[in-house]
C-alpha cells in the first residue's frame, strides 16, 4: 500500500483527475509492467524514421512514470530493450537506442528527483557497451534514497535467459551448502530471479494491440491481468495507465480459486453442480 504522504494528486492532469476518482486508491495494483510497443509504427504513420517512434516513446516513458508517482505506484516495470531486439535489430538502430537509453538518463534524473522516483535495471545489463552502463549506475546511484515509484527499466531481458541465470545461481547456491537440486521450491527460483526484491505485476499493459507476452517476465505475471491495447506506445500518456487501471479494478481475481461470486458448489450422489452465487 502506497503511503498517503507519496500521493501527489493535485499534480494530475483534469482529465487525469477524472479518472483517478473513479478508482479505489485501496485496491491499486502494487506493480505495474508494461510492453512499450509500436515505436516503429507511429513513426510509419507520419512518414518519419523510426528513431524519431523510439525517441517519442522515450518522452511516454517520462510522463507515464510521473503519473504512476503521482498515484504512489510502488513498482512500474518497462520493457525498454529485449535481448531480441538486441541480436536482430540492425545494428544502427540498436546504437541509436543505446545512445538514446543514455541521454534519457542524462536529461531525466533531476526529474526523477523532483518525483522522487528510483530507477532501477533487470536483464543482462553486463553485456551493454560500458559507457551506457557507466550512465545507468550513475542514475541508479544517484536516485537510490528515493521513496517513491522504482521504475525498472528492462535491458537487454529476456525471460527466458533470467530462468536460466536463476538455475545457473541456484544450483551454485545448492552446491556450496551442499544441498540436493531435488528438493528446490518455486520460493528458491523467486530468489533468483532479477525481479526477487519486487511482489509478482498485478498488472500487464501492452500497447499496439498485438497479442503476445514477447518473453517478458513470464515466470512473474503468472497471475496477472493482461490489458492490451490498440494504442501505439508514443501516444500512451498518464490518462491511459489510470484507464487501464480502471479496467483491472473491474476484473475479479482468482488466482485458481473461484473467486467470490463463484457460487456455491452442492454435491449429490452422480454428479457437482456449480449454483450460481
Ligand atoms: C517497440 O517499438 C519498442 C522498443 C524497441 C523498445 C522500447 C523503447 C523505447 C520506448 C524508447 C526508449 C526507452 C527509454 C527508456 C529511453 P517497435 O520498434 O518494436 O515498434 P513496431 O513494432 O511498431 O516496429
Amino acid at each position: 500500500m502506497a503511503l498517503s504522504s507519496t500521493l501527489r494528486i493535485n499534480e494530475l492532469s483534469a482529465d487525469e483527475r477524472a479518472v483517478y476518482a473513479a478508482l479505489r486508491p485501496e485496491r491499486l495494483p502494487q506493480h505495474v509492467a508494461i510492453i512499450m510497443d509500436g515505436n516503429g509504427r507511429w513513426a510509419g504513420r507520419r512518414s518519419l524514421k523510426r528513431f524519431l517512434g523510439h525517441q517519442q516513446g522515450a518522452k511516454s516513458v517520462q510522463l507515464v512514470t510521473e503519473t504512476a508517482s503521482r498515484i504512489g505506484l510502488p513498482w512500474l516495470t518497462l520493457y525498454a530493450f529485449s535481448l531480441e531486439n538486441n541480436l536482430r535489430r540492425p545494428r544502427a538502430e540498436v546504437n541509436f537506442l543505446m545512445r538514446l537509453l543514455k541521454t534519457y538518463l542524462e536529461s531525466n534524473v533531476q526529474r526523477m528527483m523532483d518525483n522522487n522516483v528510483r530507477i532501477r535495471y533487470i536483464g543482462r545489463t553486463h553485456e551493454l557497451p560500458q559507457e551506457v552502463q557507466d550512465k545507468m549506475q550513475w542514475a541508479a546511484e544517484i536516485t537510490a534514497r528515493n521513496t517513491g515509484t522504482t521504475l525498472t527499466l528492462a535491458l537487454n531481458y529476456g525471460s527466458r535467459s533470467e530462468l536460466v541465470d536463476a538455475f545457473r545461481s541456484l544450483s551454485a547456491e545448492m552446491k556450496q551448502k551442499n544441498l540436493s537440486m531435488e528438493n528446490i521450491t518455486e520460493e528458491d527460483i523467486h530468489r533468483h530471479l532479477y525481479t526477487a526484491h519486487m511482489p509478482d505485476p498485478d498488472l500487464l499493459i501492452r500497447t499496439s494491440g498485438e497479442m503476445r507476452i514477447s518473453n517478458y517476465l513470464l515466470w512473474q505475471i503468472a497471475y496477472a491481468e493482461i490489458f492490451i491495447t490498440d494504442r501505439l506506445w508514443p501516444d500512451f500518456r498518464g490518462i491511459h495507465l489510470l484507464e487501464a487501471i480502471r479496467d483491472f479494478q473491474g476484473r475479479e481475481r482468482r488466482y485458481g480459486g473461484i473467486g467470490e461470486t463463484g457460487g456455491e458448489v452442492e454435491e449429490n450422489a452422480d454428479r457437482i453442480r456449480i449454483v450460481a452465487g
